[in-house]
């Protein structure tokens, strides 16, 4: 792991205490600490899993059971961790005026758990159940984890509440993404390792834009030539060390 560079981290500081818009994206990486696997990483889910199986509506529909399993395994794991420094962190933005808010690439609902409100979780939420045929949805945050396939209203099949590869992200929270990226003068790009489309896109958006751009991450990734300061290190540790928690 590349050192963190205490220079960089006071400039870094810097620029959050005196932006006067900031919109921060968040990948696996923040979970890390708490106990979460990320995607890629050695130990990441996507190592001796296929996301084509496990993470596309084809892979559902060839076999709902494993899918299910894998999300419900998931579940189980997620239900045991508690948010880290860095999702408190975050949740701390929520008092400042000029905060836009936390797009998440997370599927945990940690950031909620912390207590983040400016949030919008662009690749949904693992605890909501939802029918592939009618509207029926429910959040199953507060409920035993238990397999259930088919739906109770139209007896059509259930899948969890999360965009898989191939679908489109939910229109409305792509397009306050958008804008509050467009809108900020600081993006701060946390544990992604921004390879998956369209949320990696944000970062050109802003840069183009004109935003300064804080990378947070434990090693380089396609973002860090586009970002101004390259912060490594964990979320859980930079986090409250980039953010003045002690301000109003
Ligand atoms: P990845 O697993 O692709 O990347 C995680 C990133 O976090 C990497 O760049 C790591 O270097 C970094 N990282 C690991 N531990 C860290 C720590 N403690 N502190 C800071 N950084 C750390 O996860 P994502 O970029 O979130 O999508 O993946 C994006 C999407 O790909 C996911 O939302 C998921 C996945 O397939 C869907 O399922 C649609």
């Amino acid at each position: 792991m590349v050192p963190l560079d205490h220079g960089q981290l006071s400039v870094a500081k810097h620029v959050v205490a005196g932006a006067k818009r900031l919109t921060v994206l968040t990948g696996a990486g923040i979970s890390a600490e708490s106990g979460i696997p990320t995607f890629r990483g050695p130990d990441g889910y996507w190592r001796g899993h296929s996301p084509e199986e496990l993470a596309s509506m084809d892979g559902f529909l060839k076999n709902p059971q494993l899918v299910w399993e894998w999300y419900l395994e998931r579940r189980r794991t997620i239900r045991s961790c508690q948010p880290n420094p860095g999702h408190d962190a975050l949740a701390f933005l929520d008092s400042r005026k000029e905060f836009c808010g936390v797009v998440t690439q997370n599927v945990d609902g940690l950031h909620k758990l912390a207590g983040s409100q400016n949030l919008i979780e662009i690749h949904g939420n693992i605890w909501l159940t939802q029918c592939i045929s009618c509207p029926y949805k429910v959040d199953e945050s507060q409920s035993p984890i238990t397999f259930r396939l088919n739906c109770p209203e139209c007896d059509s099949l259930l899948r969890p509440g999360v965009v898989w590869f191939g679908e489109e992200l939910p229109s409305g929270g792509w397009q306050q993404a958008n804008e509050w990226v467009k809108d900020s003068e600081l993006l701060i790009v946390v544990g992604t390792s921004a390879v998956v489309y369209p949320a990696a896109n944000l970062i050109p958006i802003a840069r183009d834009a004109g935003s300064y751009i804080i990378e947070v991450n434990i090693s380089n990734t396609p973002a860090s030539s586009t970002a101004d300061i390259c912060l490594y290190g964990k979320a859980a540790e930079i986090l409250p060390l980039l953010v003045d928690m002690k301000a109003p």
